[in-house]
């Protein structure tokens, strides 16, 4: 079974003069699925109580894919709720909208004279991004790493906990970093990846590809109802039937494979049942299904009626995003003062 250990990539030794900051993100696009929870949500909801943490719907990324303009107030709203309602808790992590501290995107610009050309190009989700456009490749959609390496470093993060597509982005945003450092003087930590299991949820229809909101039936979204979450995990791809006895798990096919990743967050007190079964060939996937379903049901229900409650009172809900982005604003000004001085940029001399 491809299982993605708990590790994370300590900071160099620059980063441990200060106390670690955790910066994370998230688009507003449309829902927010289990893959997401899985891969960053959790993580998020669990490194908040040790770290001073960011958390932020970055809604300036979202706007380089195609979308609705009149739609997309609510979209980020909903957003922002649904994270609040999986864990995410708003006094003790500051969490906000990108495009509210302008900040952002001054440091992107400045980041983009540190960033080469073919690096960007090179990225695998700028490539996949860019094989479904049709009308032109903007470069909005090249440069949305950048954005991301701005994220990070406006608030000096080193701990940065996502799920394995990002890895690359953040190997990127440490690389400027690094350049940066060399040509300016010793200013930003380098910011390390911090992956847990289950850092690569696959579609349930498609355990080729990863779970992802793009695609309609690959997801569960955190605020599906219970009978719809049953529905999606008993029409997941499985085998045709069990393996022959002697079986490794390890060598199990993705979509059994992803099953038993999602057991083991979301029951793994079930798994070595169903894992022993597997390999005397005598388990029943529709037995796992309902298993593991239940177990999501049972996650998912409280994160549905907080989220349902807090989009009753959206006036609160926009309340804590602006006392979130007054939280942020100083920290990231901070930094600007800093990267200004630094770059030359601190008016005529
Ligand atoms: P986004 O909105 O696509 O996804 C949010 C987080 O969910 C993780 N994720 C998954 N994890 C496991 N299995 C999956 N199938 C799965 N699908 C998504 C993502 O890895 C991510 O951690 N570019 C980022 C947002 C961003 C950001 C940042 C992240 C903007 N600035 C700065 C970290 C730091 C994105 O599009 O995430």
């Amino acid at each position: 079974m491809h299982k993605v250990q708990e590790r994370v990539r300590p900071a160099p030794a620059a980063a441990s003069r200060v106390p670690v900051r955790v910066f994370s993100g998230i688009q507003p696009t449309g829902v927010v699925h289990l893959g997401n929870y899985v891969g960053a949500l959790r993580q998020w909801a669990q490194l908040q109580r040790e770290h001073e943490s960011y958390f932020c719907i970055v809604d300036l990324h979202a706007i380089t894919t195609p979308y609705d303009p009149a739609q997309f107030p609510q979209q980020v709203l909903e957003a922002a709720a649904v994270n609040v309602a999986a864990g995410i808790d708003p006094q003790q992590s500051v969490l906000f909208i990108q495009s509210h501290v302008a900040e952002h995107t001054e440091l992107m610009w400045l980041l983009n004279v540190l960033t080469p050309l073919g690096q960007l190009e090179r990225m695998t989700q700028f490539k996949e991004k860019s094989r479904h456009v049709r009308a032109g490749i903007m470069a909005g959609l090249l440069n949305y790493p950048v954005l991301q390496a701005a994220d990070v470093l406006l608030y000096k993060a080193a701990l940065v906990p996502v799920g394995e597509d990002q890895v690359q982005h953040v190997e990127l945003m440490r690389d400027i970093a690094e350049r940066f450092n060399k040509q300016f003087g010793e200013t930003f930590p380098l910011p390390g990846v911090r992956l847990t299991k289950g850092a690569r949820i696959l579609a349930l229809n498609d355990p080729t590809a990863k779970m992802s909101k793009s695609v309609p039936g690959s997801y569960i979204a955190l605020v599906d109802d219970p009978e719809t979450i049953r529905k999606k995990v008993r029409a997941a791809v499985t085998d045709p039937g069990p393996p022959a006895k002697g079986s490794k798990l390890d060598e199990a096919t993705p979509g059994v494979a992803n099953l038993f990743t999602l057991l083991d967050v979301f029951a793994p007190v079930r798994h070595p049942e169903f894992a022993d079964a597997y390999q005397a060939g005598t388990i029943r996937y529709s037995d796992l299904k309902q298993v593991l379903a239940e177990a999501i049901v049972q996650t998912f229900a409280p994160v549905r009626d907080k989220y349902a409650s807090l989009m009753q009172r959206p006036d609160e809900v926009r309340a804590l995003l602006a006392h979130g982005a007054d939280r942020a604003r100083p920290v990231a000004a901070a930094t600007m003062e800093e990267v200004r001085g630094r770059m030359g940029l601190r008016g005529a001399p």
